[in-house]
């Protein structure tokens, strides 16, 4: 629910901006309350007055609006919001926004704001995949600019990739996620999620059977009870959690680079999979079936990055969180690997492939901590995860 909440939509120029008319009916459904600012280009796509009717609210669209400026300066707008939705951001207004211009009333009020700002981008794909702008996203992550989307699919242009605005109901759940209001708002909490890949060469990998569904629904679980959640996550096949700051790598090795920078957090929670080998020198080129026979893979060992933090001297987490998916003697491998690696808790499962566990949509875990160990029965992921996040709720209380 959004009962009370004040949003700013600010909806930038391309042809996704339809959606963002239904976006304001679900806002308002859910009791929010939005002020729709539209830029210039914006008003090539919607018009001024299917917005208003929809939002019930005056439409600002002119920086140099003296009545507003008289009755409602851009800096009181900017700030009379609990949140800046800026859906669909264009390449062209992320890159104001990282620039910090403020050359039109959008990009002033993204400026003169101290308001959390939510990000649905939506531009095609060469547009999101072009250095520049990767570089302003990596910017406004680091300015604690909040992302949903772009989804995968196809797009206006006839091309197909990353570009495609988040669906209403995604922003939304983006919307709720950053405004939750719960036992652990203000507090920052650091996941890691699905397998790793290691590669071979560049076309061959070695994997695991992680979906990474188990860390979806907890970053999920985790950002409904107001936590700042980073998620950092492998290939995973479902959709990470909405509202969260996303960072997705390949390797175990970028993994513990993610997390490292990540750091510091006031929880952590190691849900990956991680391998835990790679392939040492793994080859550069496609390696090619030979005569001379088979080739020959040498292994390293990765990095441990659960024991990495839970071990660190200076900065670490006041709660560290640890899975174990065990194939046999689950209690008693995940109690030695508690204390192996020194974190708080472990979140023992039986990943055999009789419990259809990995990659299914149930868990049954048992939580090993001082306490002891406390057997849950078997449930959906989307609970264990709800019911581990009010256990970490209540434990950093
Ligand atoms: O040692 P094992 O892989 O069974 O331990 C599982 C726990 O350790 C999980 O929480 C997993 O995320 C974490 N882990 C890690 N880095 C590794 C291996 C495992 O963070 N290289």
């Amino acid at each position: 629910m959004l009962r009370g909440k004040r949003i700013l939509l600010i909806i930038g120029g391309g042809i996704a901006a339809f959606k963002s008319l239904d976006l304001i009916r679900r806002l308002r459904e859910r009791g929010a309350d939005v002020t729709p600012v539209l830029t210039k280009a914006g008003t090539e796509f919607v018009t001024p007055l299917s917005v208003a009717a929809l939002s019930g609210s005056k439409v600002y669209t002119d920086l140099f609006d003296l009545t507003d400026e008289a009755e409602m300066g851009h800096i009181q707008l900017s700030r009379s919001a609990d949140l800046i939705v800026v859906a669909p951001a264009t390449a062209d207004l992320m890159a104001k926004m990282a620039q910090g211009f403020a050359n039109d009333l959008a990009s002033t009020l993204l400026l003169a704001t101290d308001t959390p700002v939510l990000v649905a981008p939506a531009m095609n794909v060469r547009m999101w995949q072009h250095a520049a702008t990767q570089r302003n996203i990596a910017t406004l992550k680091d300015d604690g600019v909040v992302f949903v989307g772009p989804n995968d699919g196809d797009m206006a242009c006839g091309e197909f990739g990353p570009g495609r605005m988040s669906e209403p109901l995604g922003i939304v759940a983006a919307v709720e996620a950053k405004l939750a209001d719960g036992p652990l708002k203000g507090k920052r909490v650091l996941i890691t999620s699905g397998p790793t890949h290691e590669p071979i060469d560049p076309v061959r990998y070695i994997a695991n059977r992680s979906s990474g569904a188990q860390g979806t629904s907890l970053g999920n679980a985790l950002a409904a009870l107001g936590a700042d959640v980073v998620f950092v996550t492998g290939p995973a096949d479902v959709a990470p959690p909405s509202g969260v700051e996303v960072i997705a790598v390949q390797t175990a090795q970028q993994m513990l680079e993610a997390v490292q920078a990540a750091l510091p957090s006031d929880v952590a929670i190691f849900a990956a999979a991680v391998a835990d080998w790679r392939v040492e020198g793994a080859s550069d080129r496609k390696l090619k079936k030979s005569k001379d026979g088979l080739p020959t893979l040498s292994f390293a060992e990765n990095p441990d990055i659960l024991a990495h933090v839970a071990q660190l001297k200076k900065g670490r987490p006041s709660l560290v969180v640890g899975f174990a998916a065990e194939t046999n003697d689950v209690e008693a491998n995940a109690t030695a690997k508690r204390k192996r690696k020194g974190c708080d808790w472990i979140v023992a499962n039986d990943v055999s492939p009789e419990t259809g566990i990995m990659g299914g949509s149930e868990n049954a875990v048992s939580i090993i901590s001082d306490a002891g160990v406390e057997e849950w029965p078997r449930m959906s992921k989307d609970n264990v995860a709800r019911k581990l996040a009010q256990r970490i709720a209540e434990a950093i209380a």
